[in-house]
């Protein structure tokens, strides 16, 4: 869907447009991934990898915080726009199947991301991406991975699921299934976080964005709060 320039100016300019649910989510999890670095890789900057990079926005969340960027993906107008917007990397078009692709530079430590990946994707595409980071983190001391999901299974959207059955449902992977998927792949959970308790509809109700910006907010520090927020951000690193 994303070779399609429309696709790609929707991504960028409504999707995630100032103010709008993606962008609320993208704000926190930008000041959440910046204390990530700066408590993981304390006087040594990583070298950041982004599989599925689309139009950089994990990069540019880092900007000045990594020794080097990287970004790849398969869509040459993602990476297009990527440019355009100031995305401060190598861009690397990359094949959707065969062979796993390369890291662009071996160096350690590094700092591999994936966001808004997994949920849209088939274990063929999840299992090639989790071999991209089993490439650029060979062990334990190589550095993290960070991946979203951004559909957890068991969040508190599900509760209206049941009013939808039989007229298809969002995309969903829980806890468990992400858990299976790193382990399988070498990889430990060593970190969770939610960034969004609410979905996307109170964000959308007129006079309700606010509030629902203030109310997420506030309801992701709970502590627990992660289990059911609808979108998570995983850190791993290989087990030892
Ligand atoms: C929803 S976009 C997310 C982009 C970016 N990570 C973000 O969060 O804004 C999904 C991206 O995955 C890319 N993609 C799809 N299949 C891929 C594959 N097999 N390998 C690498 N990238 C892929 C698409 O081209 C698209 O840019």
């Amino acid at each position: 869907m994303f070779q399609d320039t429309g696709a790609v100016e929707k991504h960028e300019n409504v999707t995630y447009a100032a103010g709008t649910y993606a962008s609320r989510i993208n704000d926190r999890q930008r000041a959440y991934l910046r204390d990530l670095i700066v408590r993981a890789f304390p006087g040594r900057p990583p070298v950041h990898h982004d599989f599925a990079c689309g139009t950089g926005r994990a990069i540019r969340s880092l900007h000045g915080l990594v020794r080097e960027a990287h970004g790849y993906d398969t869509s040459t107008n993602m990476l297009a726009m990527a440019a355009e917007v100031g995305t401060e990397a190598t861009l690397h078009t990359v094949a959707a199947d065969g062979p796993v692709p390369i890291p662009a530079c071996a160096d350690q430590p590094a700092l591999v991301t994936m966001f808004r990946l997994l949920l849209n994707v088939d274990a063929v595409v999840r299992d090639r991406a989790l071999a991209f980071a089993g490439r650029a983190l060979p062990d334990a001391n190589a550095g993290l991975l960070v991946l979203e999901n951004h559909g957890n299974a068991h969040s508190l959207r599900r509760l209206r699921a049941r009013r939808h059955r039989g007229n298809g449902w969002f995309a969903e992977l829980s806890h468990r299934d992400i858990s299976h998927l790193l382990h399988q792949h070498g990889f430990e959970i060593i970190e969770r976080r939610g960034f969004s308790m609410l979905t996307q509809g109170w964000y959308q109700r007129r006079g309700l964005s606010r509030i629902a910006h203030s109310v997420d907010s506030a309801a992701r520090l709970l502590p627990g709060a992660d289990d059911y927020a609808v979108n998570v951000v995983y850190v791993a690193r290989r087990v030892a």
